[in-house]
């Protein structure tokens, strides 16, 4: 038993989703979020960059005495996680794995949709991982680096999220995919839209949930699972504007966020 935080790391406020995963099914544990709300989107940004913010994020994360760190970003699962795991001696947990299984898990014609940033999908992350899975999979990757700038404004449901999802999607309809991994966590927000220019036979898979599914997996096997059963706590941490934060995280929470603290994450 261990009743010591789990970190959860996000580029910024998407991460949310998959907080909200674990705490639905791990209401005992307590949580520390931390959101890179300043340097927001990681998905544009080269190899090189992206690690050099995560291993910042992981050191401000390691001063909160947690067990494990939950890697909500997309882009930082696939570009920066597995170099963190060769240098920080605590478990993480990325998004990349669960979601492939999902995907593998939901397929009946082989044939998978991937949708991420430019870093995620260039990085061949859940390509590769699905392949290993399911070495028969046809697998089309694109990305969608509107998508992102479009949820932070709050226009999921939008015209305009509607014509860039047409302009980014309708080649998965050639490829007749039966399902689609929603590879960012702003995409979750945008399922509405996508099911409307895809259609009701294109499953989408959202990794958050098969990522806290993994997490409560992992505690268990090592033996770190905290001895509450309820009652968790979630402190949460930006490097920009946590007023915005409050607002916005509140929504994809459906609860009132009272307390946001800023940090400075360069120091
Ligand atoms: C981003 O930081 O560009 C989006 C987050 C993600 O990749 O999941």
């Amino acid at each position: 038993m261990d009743n010591r935080p789990i970190g959860v790391f996000d580029s910024g406020i998407g991460g949310l989703t998959v907080l909200k995963e674990i705490v639905e099914q791990l209401p005992g544990e307590d949580i520390v979020y931390f959101g890179d709300t300043a340097r927001i989107p990681y998905g544009t940004r080269s190899k090189e960059t992206v690690i050099k913010y995560f291993f910042q994020s992981v050191r401000f994360l390691l001063t909160k005495e947690i067990k494990a760190i939950v890697v909500a970003c997309n882009t930082a699962s696939a570009l920066a996680m597995e170099e963190a795991q060769k240098v920080f001696d605590i478990p993480f947990i990325g998004v990349v794995e669960p979601g492939s299984k999902a995907a593998v898990a939901s397929t009946k014609n082989a044939t998978i949709g991937v949708i991420g940033t430019e870093g995620t999908i260039n990085s061949g992350a859940y390509q590769k991982k699905i392949r290993q899975m399911l070495p028969s999979a046809e697998i089309i990757g694109i990305s969608c680096p509107l998508f992102v700038p479009i949820v932070e404004e709050g226009w999921e449901n939008s015209d305009v999220a509607y014509i860039a999802a047409k302009k980014y999607l309708l080649e998965l309809k050639e490829h007749n995919i039966d399902s689609l991994v929603l590879g960012c966590t702003h995409y979750p927000a945008l399922r509405y839209t996508i099911n409307k220019v895809l259609g009701d036979k294109v499953i989408l898979i959202n990794p958050a949930y098969e990522t806290a599914k993994a997490t409560k997996n992992m505690l268990k096997d090592r033996n770190l699972l905290s001895n509450k059963i309820d009652g968790g706590k979630c402190n949460y941490f930006v490097s920009d504007d946590p007023e915005k934060f409050k607002r916005i995280g509140g929504n994809i929470l459906r609860k009132e966020i009272a307390f946001v603290q800023k940090i400075n994450i360069e120091n």
